[in-house]
């Protein structure tokens, strides 16, 4: 048995396609006694690390696992520490951390810490790679402010299938500010982690993974929602004030969230940390790597949904193919749920004070020393075909190629010009930045704060900017590329260096 699952597993990771079959799993097929939403939803476990002279230390061992996501139904997964998915790893700006990661899969991989500003050799992008049995120990500043990160697989080509069978966790920054409002941080109590990711499955329980043409172009989007690694779960809060921090660790699914009974809810913070201004909202759109944390109120015996409804539907920019892939792409976007709410403990913690103003960084256009202009695009055809066709100025991932060179401490705009007829969520390596404009309009309340992945629609065009600072290495490139993994592997991503 354990023989088999490591050939099977050995052979599937390494084809680059899982082995499918023309039917995909419903949950009823699975198991027709499980109810949906009464599983309890999973929590990653917390890691604070050990202390070693001054150095917060991780230990992460990546592997494979079986996790039942379908009743009894077993899925070959991968993990850190764990069958599917890592722990929340919890550290303080200001913390010296070291990370231990020990590859025990049977291919090479990479860890990369998203959303963190860090030296580039550090960063566990496609030039950091862990072969596999061998172990990778980045160790880096913490400098930044509190804030809600992750980190996954980086593995060139090979992200979009390691992240899809489990190699993904949150990191968690706290600071002095943070902690001074008194917001709720208990965790698992009223601080609840949400990754939010969709997944497909073979009739044999495996995962489904880029069967299709459609898969390569749009992403790999799943028919089974997985919420911390639980299929339709159930949680119970207290009657009191709770904090989401929500992921979406999805590999190409954008989500559009919001409460069954349209309850508003406080955006406080965004991908770098908690907004000066906290949003009100409704519902919030998270593309694939964005995070938002909210605040919720529930009273009493409460049973209330969080559900996608679809996304708002953009005007068709482009006629003939284009014009009817633009609609293909939306076609089957249908609401469903995530995950249900129940509130029967009586619990009832202290209302957080938001007295204290954060300030969060924010650079002026006056101060950018230059102005750099990236367009998304594919090509139709053959390149795609063969897994490729995806392009950022024309031109698609080399490893070998540096892109752009940015001078240390400086200031500068990028300008994101989306031509294709899909969205893509576009992420920068190493910085927070804020987003000036979109299509010469000021960001909405919630995207007003520090973000390091921006959704770029179709035919939109993004201006953000950031100081580039801390760390310059002339000779490790930093990443910048599309956050929906399969356009990713597919090229769509550029190499960027920091210089002194
Ligand atoms: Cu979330 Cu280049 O990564
Ligand atoms: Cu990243
Ligand atoms: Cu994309």
């Amino acid at each position: 048995m354990h023989v088999n699952r490591r050939a099977f597993l050995k052979s599937s990771l390494a084809s680059g396609i899982a082995i499918s079959s023309p039917f995909s799993y419903r949950l009823a097929d699975a198991n027709p006694a499980l109810s949906p939403f009464s599983s309890p939803l999973r929590l990653p476990p917390l890691l604070q690390g050990r202390s070693e002279k001054n150095t917060r230390v991780f230990d992460l061992t990546l592997r494979q696992g079986l996790s039942n996501f379908l009743g009894n139904v077993q899925t070959a997964t991968v993990g850190i520490n764990s069958d599917f998915l890592g722990p929340v790893i919890r550290v303080n700006r200001g913390d010296n951390v070291r990370l231990n990661v020990s590859n025990q899969l049977f291919e090479p991989t990479t860890l990369h810490w998203h959303g963190l500003n860090l030296p580039a050799a550090m960063d566990g992008g496609p030039h950091q790679i862990i072969p596999p049995g061998e172990s990778w120990s980045p160790e880096f500043r913490i400098l930044q402010p509190a804030s809600t990160q992750w980190y996954h697989s980086h593995m060139i080509h090979r992200t979009g299938i390691q992240v899809y069978y489990g190699l993904a966790g949150l990191f968690y920054i706290d600071d002095t500010d943070s902690k001074a409002l008194n917001l709720p941080s208990e965790y698992g109590v009223d601080d609840i982690p949400l990754i939010l990711q969709d997944r497909s499955f073979n009739r044999d329980g495996s995962f489904r993974y880029l069967s299709s043409m459609h898969d390569r172009m749009s992403g790999v989007m799943g028919s089974v929602m997985l919420v911390n690694g639980t299929s339709l779960p159930v949680f119970k809060v207290g009657r009191r004030l709770t904090r989401f921090r929500i992921l979406n660790g999805s590999n190409a699914r954008i989500y559009n969230l919001e409460f069954g009974d349209k309850r508003p809810f406080l955006q406080i913070a965004s991908d770098g940390g908690l907004l000066e201004t906290p949003a009100r909202l409704n519902s919030i759109i998270l593309a694939p790597g964005e995070r938002a944390e909210i605040l919720v109120e529930f009273s009493d015996r409460e049973n209330v949904m969080l559900q996608h409804k679809p996304l708002p539907r953009r005007p068709q920019t482009q006629g003939g193919m284009m014009g009817m892939m633009q609609n293909m792409m939306t076609a089957g976007d249908r609401p469903f749920a995530v995950i249900r709410f129940e509130s029967d403990r009586a619990l009832i913690s202290s209302k957080p004070q938001f007295g204290q103003p954060i300030n969060q960084q924010t650079w002026s256009v006056e101060e950018a020393s230059k102005t750099r202009q990236l367009v998304l695009n594919m090509q139709m055809g053959m390149g795609m075909m063969r897994g490729g066709g995806f392009t950022i100025n024309g031109r698609s991932m080399d490893m070998n190629r540096i892109d752009a060179r940015v001078r240390l401490g400086d200031v500068e705009i990028w300008e994101i010009i989306n031509q294709s007829p899909m969205p893509h969520p576009f992420h920068i390596h190493d910085t927070q930045f804020r987003i000036l404009d979109r299509n010469g309009k000021p960001p909405a309340a919630n995207e007003a704060g520090l973000k390091d992945t921006v959704l770029v629609n179709s035919r939109e065009r993004v201006r953000i900017i950031t100081r580039f600072e801390n760390y310059a290495d002339p000779a490790s490139p930093y990443m910048f590329h599309c956050h929906n993994l399969e356009h990713e592997d597919a090229g769509m991503m550029g190499q960027f260096i920091v210089e002194a």
